[in-house]
This record gives structure tokens, C-alpha cells and sequence, in this order.
């Protein structure tokens, strides 16, 4: 047990896919795993247990923003081995260049977070996903004939900004898109020298204010939850 986690250290598998909503760890676990078991439910932020096509795994939700996942990631890390974590998420598009429901692989991003320096006090802006698991989670969109858009992506701390600056970023750093939680969870893999990726489905454009409602969402994110799942097959 951890401060966040009650889960019996054995109970949790060596690779981890992690939505932010823990309703959408269930739905995963519940859809796709053999043997689903809950291990976790401290703060709602249920986890379970199973395999998928007998391969064990872990799903867990990281609930919203870096503090959430940064916590959630450096337990699973630290405390129960675990080491892969494949975030599964969905983000504001800052181009044109995306249309709804498009599918990201996160290959660096960048924040403006304070994450890092207080962590460990590195206080660069960009963190990356890992090398090894980005090329497994793209061989796998090639043979589950999937389009990938390789990205650099921004992980912010401000869901609700009175003032954007979405396009500077994108001139500037030539980020596509915005979450919250990549930079921290690829900052605690890089620290405990373990493994991170993530991917994210367009939900909404910062640029033409579009989004999706719920049931389309979830239609989509259906595609990158078999992409995750098929690709921990390889490692
Ligand atoms: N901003 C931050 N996180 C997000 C967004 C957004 O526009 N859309 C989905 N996750």
C-alpha cells in the first residue's frame, strides 16, 4: 500500500494504461480484460487487474492535471515496479492541421509547469515520451492499419485561461495540441528511469471551437484503447 493506492503490491501489473476518468479505467477493464479484478478504489480512483490475450495489465485512471497523474505515476513506479505507462487521453487541438477524433502518439511536450523544477529541479520545458514504447504503439497503428499523427503537444496546468496563447505556442514550439498531464508523467519516468507514452484523440479545436459530444468520444477513444491494448502485446 501507498499513500494513494491500496492495491497489494503483486496485484499490479508491469504495464499500466491509464485514462484520466477512473468510470473510464472500468470501462476498459470491463470491455477488453480477461478476469477483471478491482484492486483499487481509495479516492474513487479505481484500478483493476487482468490480461489481455494473457498478457497481465493494469488499467488506472490518473484523474485531471499533473499534481493527479504526477502522484498516481510516481507510486506505480516507485512503490509496485511497474515499468510502462501508457497514458490514454483527449486534447484541444491548436491547428487547423487536426480534425476531430484524429489520433496523436505524443512525441515531446512542452509546458510552462513548475512540475519539474520542483520535483528535481530540472527546469527545462520539454519531456519526451519513450524512445522504445512510441515505436511499439507505431508499429502496431501500421498493422491495425490506424493513422498516427506524431506530435509535439502542450501539457498545461490551466484548463480555464481568460487569455490564450495557443498560437504562439504553435508558431513558437510547433505544439498541435493541449492537455494536462503528459509533462509529468514522462518528467517521473525519465527520474525513476522507467517507461512513458501517450496517446491522445482530438476532443475539441481551440481554433474553430468545435468539440464532440460524449457518445462520439467514446466511439473514438474505443480505437485508441485496442491500439494501447494490441501494442502491449509486443514488450
Ligand atoms: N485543454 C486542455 N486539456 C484538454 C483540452 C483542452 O482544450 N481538451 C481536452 N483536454
Amino acid at each position: 500500500m501507498t499513500a494513494h493506492i491500496e492495491a497489494l503490491k503483486d496485484s499490479i501489473a508491469k504495464t499500466v494504461i491509464m485514462p484520466g476518468d477512473p468510470l473510464r479505467a472500468k470501462f476498459i477493464a470491463e470491455t477488453y480484460l480477461e478476469n477483471p479484478k478491482l484492486v483499487n478504489q481509495v479516492r474513487g480512483m479505481l484500478a483493476y487487474t487482468g490480461t489481455y490475450k494473457g498478457k497481465k495489465i493494469t488499467v488506472m485512471g490518473s484523474g485531471m492535471g499533473m499534481p493527479s497523474i504526477g502522484i498516481y505515476s510516481y507510486e506505480l513506479y516507485k512503490e509496485y515496479g511497474v515499468e510502462n505507462i501508457i497514458r490514454v487521453g483527449t486534447a484541444g487541438s491548436y491547428t487547423k492541421d487536426l480534425n476531430l477524433y484524429d489520433l496523436l502518439l505524443v512525441q515531446k511536450c512542452y509546458s510552462e509547469s513548475s512540475y519539474g523544477k520542483t520535483q528535481n529541479g530540472d527546469e527545462s520545458c520539454f519531456r519526451e515520451a519513450s524512445f522504445s514504447l512510441n515505436l511499439y504503439l507505431e508499429q502496431t497503428a501500421q498493422e491495425m492499419n490506424k493513422h498516427l499523427t506524431i506530435a509535439t503537444i502542450h501539457s498545461s496546468d490551466v484548463f480555464y485561461k481568460e487569455k490564450d496563447n495557443y498560437l504562439e505556442l504553435w508558431k513558437k514550439y510547433g505544439c498541435m495540441a493541449c492537455e494536462m498531464e503528459s509533462f509529468a508523467l514522462f518528467h517521473n519516468a525519465q527520474v525513476l528511469g522507467k517507461r512513458a507514452a501517450c496517446l491522445l484523440t482530438i476532443s475539441d479545436s481551440l481554433v474553430t471551437k468545435e468539440s464532440t459530444t460524449s457518445e462520439q468520444r467514446q466511439l473514438s477513444f474505443t480505437e485508441m484503447i485496442e491500439l494501447a491494448l494490441e501494442a502491449t502485446l509486443k514488450f
